[in-house]
């Protein structure tokens, strides 16, 4: 940057600062892993983009998102865990639309964003917040039968860690034993929960509530065994009754706070 340049720029900030707005969503967006996610940021528009800078930073650490200046994007400025993962509509930037979008969204990608403008009419900036999420997977069902007693188990993956339970059928706490690995680098909780018993008859609820994603899911069982548990050869009469409730009413919230929290943000 020139001299000329740098007090072009000192001097937008000191007597525009006030009156010039960058509009963000306020409320923090969830994401969820692999997604393509847009990033809103406007600002007061000026038909001439000759003079925009646009600069999308980490607030943490400050690292560089996407830079935009002298009518194109810098991309070398770009720090590399954004590399061609970034897009801003270069169409959109004379409406005072800074969005960008970006792409394949990983746990790594949580945290501030800050969407900063200058152009003639003054400097400004917002800060976009990014909450990841990653769905909840089916979860997987073993039954394992021995002589002494039957395991239930449930193995899924997720984010943040979900929240699972075995209730009873008066709804009393069964939880018997969860076996959790920490996030790995995709950004997935490994979850394995299971539910161990001796009797020959039993009736229970396995639960998992993914709060962020909105996810929750049931599964009803009424399990009976005919036959003596001693005997290696018992005949074992399995029903299972499993009702699942990936509840579709839980997408629509999702979706639905989603789009709220994105209007509400602009207004
Ligand atoms: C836009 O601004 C630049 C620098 O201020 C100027 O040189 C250029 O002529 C302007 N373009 C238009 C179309 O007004
Ligand atoms: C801003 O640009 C993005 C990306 O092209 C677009 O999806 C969005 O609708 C635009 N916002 C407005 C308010 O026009
Ligand atoms: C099993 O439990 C569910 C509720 O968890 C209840 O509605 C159902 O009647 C129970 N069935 C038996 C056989 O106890
Ligand atoms: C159910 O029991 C498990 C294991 O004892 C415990 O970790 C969990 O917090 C309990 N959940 C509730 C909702 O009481
Ligand atoms: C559960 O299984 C028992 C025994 O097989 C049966 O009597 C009962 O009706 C079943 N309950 C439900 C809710 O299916």
């Amino acid at each position: 940057m020139n001299m000329l340049w740098r007090f072009h720029l000192l001097w937008i900030l000191l007597s525009r600062a006030d009156s010039f707005s960058v509009t963000v969503p306020s409320s923090p967006i969830l994401v969820v892993r692999g997604a393509t996610e847009l990033l809103r940021c406007e600002f007061e528009p000026d038909y001439n983009i000759s003079n925009l800078v646009i600069t999308w930073q980490r607030q943490e650490d400050l690292r560089v998102v996407h830079s935009f200046y002298y009518e194109i994007d810098q991309l070398d400025r770009q720090s590399a865990d954004y590399s061609g993962r970034t897009k801003l509509n270069h169409k959109e930037l004379a409406e005072g639309n800074a969005s960008l979008s970006i792409a394949n969204i990983g746990l790594k990608d949580a945290g501030n964003y800050m969407c900063i403008v200058n152009n003639r009419k003054g400097t400004g900036k917002g800060v976009v917040q990014l909450v990841y999420t990653a769905f909840c997977s089916e979860p997987r069902l073993s039954i394992l039968l021995k002589s002494t007693d039957v395991t239930v188990q449930y193995e899924m993956e997720g984010y943040p860690k979900p929240e699972v339970m075995w209730l009873g059928s008066e709804g009393q706490n069964l939880t018997d034993h969860l076996e959790v690995s920490s996030a790995s680098d995709g950004g997935l909780y490994y979850l394995k929960s299971s539910y161990i018993t001796q009797s020959p008859v039993f009736n229970v609820t396995f639960t998992l509530k993914n709060p962020p994603a909105h996810q929750e899911v049931q599964r009803h069982f009424n399990l009976s065994y005919d036959g003596n548990m001693s005997s290696s050869r018992s005949v074992v009469v399995l029903s299972v009754l499993c009702f699942f409730l990936l509840c579709s009413t839980g997408l629509l919230l999702w979706l639905y706070c989603r789009v709220r929290s994105i209007h509400t943000g602009l207004m």
